[in-house]
């Protein structure tokens, strides 16, 4: 099997880019950030804020997050429902980036995530997949772009899903996740020493689908 790991803060087009790269290789897509936004919005529902001022192992031990391909597409279920579309809110981020923090919900998650690249060819995504979920991976890539343009991109995609938000909060939000993310204890967003950095910033949508599709070639070309 090929696992190939993307990394890299909010915003830089790890999921829209990783989707297209995969279907183009015929892999499967893991994109392992909604796990994390799964969990969040559970903790969201029993009431709980960013704070996680409440019992995480009690939570947890009533949490169910299942990943199904329905048409080659990722869906992603909570206790049963599927809540691929309700994950995507800027409340549903903060609560992702502040149950990932913790420990148990690492653990919790890590086994799905690496059952998955066992038994597929896949692009998987998220923060800590060529560090610690796949240190192993065969191809690794730090995916970002300046802070500007991501904040850019990801205004557009809110809009486009209607949601009422100004380029100030988001720029705000995302910073404040991508330090949050690379400063915590446990498996901090960073580069792995060995994964390729691909920087999108000066580069459309396809020429970053292209670069990527371009360094899988090379790194599983030299193995
Ligand atoms: O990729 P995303 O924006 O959907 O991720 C939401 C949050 O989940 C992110 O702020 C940090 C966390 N996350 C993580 O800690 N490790 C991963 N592998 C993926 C996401």
């Amino acid at each position: 099997m090929i696992s190939v790991a993307i990394d890299g803060p909010a915003g830089a087009g790890k999921s829209s880019i990783s989707r297209i790269a995969a279907k183009k290789l015929g892999f499967i897509y893991v994109d392992t950030g909604a796990l994390y936004r799964a969990v969040g919005l559970k903790f969201a529902l029993s009431g709980a804020d960013t704070s996680l001022d409440c019992d995480i192992d009690g939570i947890l031990s009533e949490t169910a997050v299942d990943i199904r391909f329905v048409n080659g597409e990722q869906r992603v279920f909570l206790d049963g429902e599927d809540v691929s579309d309700k994950i995507r809110t800027p409340k549903a981020s903060m609560m992702a980036s502040a149950v990932s923090a913790r420990p148990q919900v690492r653990a919790f998650l890590l086994e799905m995530q690496r059952k998955l690249a066992r038994e597929n060819n896949v692009i998987m995504d998220g923060r800590d997949i060529g560090t610690v979920v796949l240190p192993d991976a065969d191809v690794k890539i730090y995916l970002t772009a300046s802070a500007e343009i991501r904040a850019e991109r990801r205004l557009k995609e809110l809009l486009e899903k209607g949601q009422q938000v100004t380029y100030d909060e988001v720029y705000r939000d995302m910073v404040k996740r991508d330090y949050d993310d690379m400063h915590r204890e446990i498996a901090p967003l960073k580069k792995a020493e060995d994964a390729v950095t691909a920087d999108t910033s000066a580069l459309d949508f396809d020429k970053s689908v292209e670069l990527i599709l371009e360094i899988v070639k090379r790194e599983t070309e030299k193995q």
